[in-house]
């Protein structure tokens, strides 16, 4: 299957490490040119270094308006846009009462405020046949421990998807992505953080957890990565609106 990306342009949110740097591989794999974002100049380059010369980078940090107004500057170099992936660091970990009023509204911002600021900016760029993919978390299902912002913050995150599939539709199509437990610097944060709660190692924390998942393993960011590359491209053109769940089977509701 040709995913038909070739020459085409996209911006990669959050593309330093994990997820996004996965997806900004798999893009630019298919001949597309990226544009890394992230706050971290460093590892950008690095990011940048592997993809040679179909990347460029831009070092913003996206939870405020000025590295989003910083971000949408710099893709003034591209002839129209045909993909964006909307990626972040997440939410903080914590319950609805233990997090403060400065974490819910940070957590609004990276979410949701950002990407609507983002996406209004560049909306006019998009090109005939483009795609805005979101990257969204399993609790858009189901709610995780200790992440009540994730858990009330990304279903509206899946209910912005579809809304903006709805009026960015037929030029655009909008998806997301739900990972379950991917092995990134995030995963291993909260896996951590577990570890300490219950006593035991990095290693039997993830051991019990990967018996929840009937493929019995965390997924790779290159596994959600070919799921986003081919959302992302026309090769999914009569797909839009739709949250993908890439996580092993995590998820047990049905639908
Ligand atoms: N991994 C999982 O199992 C999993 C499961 C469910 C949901 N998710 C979600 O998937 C997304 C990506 O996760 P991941 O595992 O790839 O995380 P990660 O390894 O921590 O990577 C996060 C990326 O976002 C960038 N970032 C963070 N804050 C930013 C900011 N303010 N402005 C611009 N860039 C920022 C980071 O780069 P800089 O630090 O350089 O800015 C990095 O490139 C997150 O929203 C996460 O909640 C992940």
């Amino acid at each position: 299957m040709e995913l038909d990306i070739a020459g085409k342009n996209f911006v990669v949110c959050g593309a330093s490490q994990g997820i996004g740097r996965a997806v900004a591989l798999a893009l630019a794999e298919e001949g597309a040119n990226v544009l890394l974002a992230a706050r971290n100049e460093g590892k950008l380059e690095e990011v940048s270094e592997e993809i040679g010369a179909a990347a460029s980078t831009c070092a913003a940090d996206l939870s405020n308006a000025s590295g989003v107004d910083k971000l949408v500057a710099a893709t003034e170099d591209f002839d129209g846009l045909d993909g964006i992936l909307i990626n972040g660091g997440g939410p903080p970990f914590g319950s609805a009462f233990g997090l403060s009023d400065d974490e819910w509204e940070k957590a609004f911002r990276v979410l949701i405020g950002s990407p609507v600021r983002l996406l209004r900016a560049l909306e006019p760029t998009l090109n005939e046949g483009s795609s805005v993919l979101f990257v969204t978390s399993s609790s858009v299902r189901q709610p995780i421990k200790d992440l009540d912002a994730s858990n009330v913050l990304r279903p509206g995150v899946a209910a912005l998807v579809k809304v903006l599939s709805q009026s960015l539709g037929p030029k655009t199509r909008v998806n997301s992505v739900a990972p379950g437990r991917i092995a990134t610097e995030r995963s291993k944060s909260l896996d951590e953080s577990r570890a300490r709660e219950f006593g035991i190692s990095l290693e039997e924390q993830r051991a019990n957890f990967s018996r929840n998942i009937p493929l019995s393993r965390y997924g790779e960011p290159e596994e959600l990565a070919r799921a986003a590359a081919f959302l992302m491209s026309p090769a999914a053109s009569y797909i839009t609106g739709v949250s993908l769940q890439v996580d092993g089977g995590l998820i047990t509701s049905v639908p």
